[in-house]
């Protein structure tokens, strides 16, 4: 067996007693598993920072990382809020796209069989405006053939009720994911994602999975404002926009660590400034069974591939074969060996 040296100095075997002898990276088998349903990597893209996949098939192959996850689809058709609606922030970016798109019967004749034909796992995200959305999205989705699980976007306004962004109220979030839910084969997973703007994230995560899904998606950006220096207005149009990239890695890597910490048995997918395949490992660490790749991909259109390679060399260091032997041993108490399978005994 090669000691290679480890890529991130907390994993020196020689400074922790706990790390096992380093594997060659082709021992790692980088395949997981949601609710029986078999994902090539644990690393997917992000929903809206690569369309329906087509913009990346330049840089990567769709087949061979863990998902394309699409963006959000709507019932109908919709051109997004004014622009300006991106503006570059610290490690991160603010957006107000509004979810522009093009509806779901264009999604479902083109975006989806484009997918399904390129071998991809297509992971379709949804959103509404109303429950009867939501009801019906779920209905479209689950009878579409080669999906392999379904996110939903619940950081939407309920026009129905004043605008309250569904993933804001555990009730109205629980709502939101039954009414989705019951148009979807139990076959499909259906994966809620929550938005970190709440008190309590683990009370959403209880609500939601008690209204039917299969996995938790963590997370949704977070609101955030951005002064322009010359007007010294707000520098989106919509005044408000979603703060996403690395400098919301910390708060997602809570976000995952406490949903873990409370539903332990819970598929998580981890999302927020994942960057390197440590940033990935990180989340899986922290409970994370997936990541998803979202803002870095503006940059680095490559990097949904380029982290599951990354991720591949750090688990290798660390003597992991799978990324399932490091889901949650940042919960364990100091001194357990990293690696389950390889650890001596
Ligand atoms: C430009 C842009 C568009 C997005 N559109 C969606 C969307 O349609 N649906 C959704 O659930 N999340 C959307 N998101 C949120 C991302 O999927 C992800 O949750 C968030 O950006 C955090 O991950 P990141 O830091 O890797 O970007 C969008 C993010 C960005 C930056």
């Amino acid at each position: 067996m090669t000691r290679r040296p480890p890529t991130h100095p907390t994993a020196d075997p020689a400074a922790d007693p706990a790390a096992v002898p380093a594997i060659d990276p082709d021992e790692v088998d980088l395949a997981v598993e949601i609710a029986g349903v078999p994902f090539a990597t644990p690393v997917m893209t992000a929903s809206g920072c690569a369309a329906a996949g087509r913009e990346l098939a330049p840089f990567l192959d769709v087949a061979a990382i863990g998902a394309v996850v699409t963006k959000s689809v709507l019932l109908d058709p919709r051109s997004g809020r004014a622009t300006p609606r991106m503006v570059e922030t610290p490690s991160g970016m603010l957006n107000s796209i509004g979810l522009q798109g093009p509806g779901i019967d264009a999604f479902l004749a083109s975006d989806l069989p484009w997918l399904v034909q390129q071998g991809a796992q297509p992971v379709v995200s949804i959103a509404g405006g109303s429950l009867g959305e939501y009801a019906e999205l779920g209905r479209r989705v689950g009878a579409a053939p080669g999906v392999a699980a379904v996110e939903i976007n619940i950081s939407c306004p309920n026009v129905e009720n004043r605008g309250l962004v569904f993933a804001c109220d555990p009730f109205a979030a629980a709502r939101a994911v039954s009414a989705a839910r019951r148009g979807i084969p139990k076959d499909i997973p259906v994966l809620a994602k929550l938005s970190p703007d709440v008190t309590d994230i683990v009370v959403v995560a209880e609500a939601v999975m008690e209204a039917g899904a299969t996995g938790l998606s963590l997370v949704n950006t977070t609101l955030g404002l951005e002064i322009d220096p010359v007007t010294l207005r707000p520098a989106l149009a919509g005044v408000t926009g979603g703060l996403s990239g690395p400098a919301i890695r910390p708060m997602a890597l809570r976000c995952v660590w406490q949903v873990h910490a409370a539903l332990p048995d819970v598929p998580l997918i981890g999302i927020g400034g994942v960057r390197t395949g440590f940033d990935a490992l990180q989340f899986l660490a922290a409970g994370a069974t997936a990541v998803q790749v979202g803002t870095v991909t503006f940059h680095d259109p490559s990097s949904p591939a380029r982290v599951g390679h990354e991720l591949r060399a750090e688990l290798a260091a660390r003597g992991a074969i799978s990324p399932r032997e490091v889901v949650g041993v940042a919960h364990r108490p100091a001194g357990t060996p990293a690696s389950r399978e390889e650890a001596p005994a």
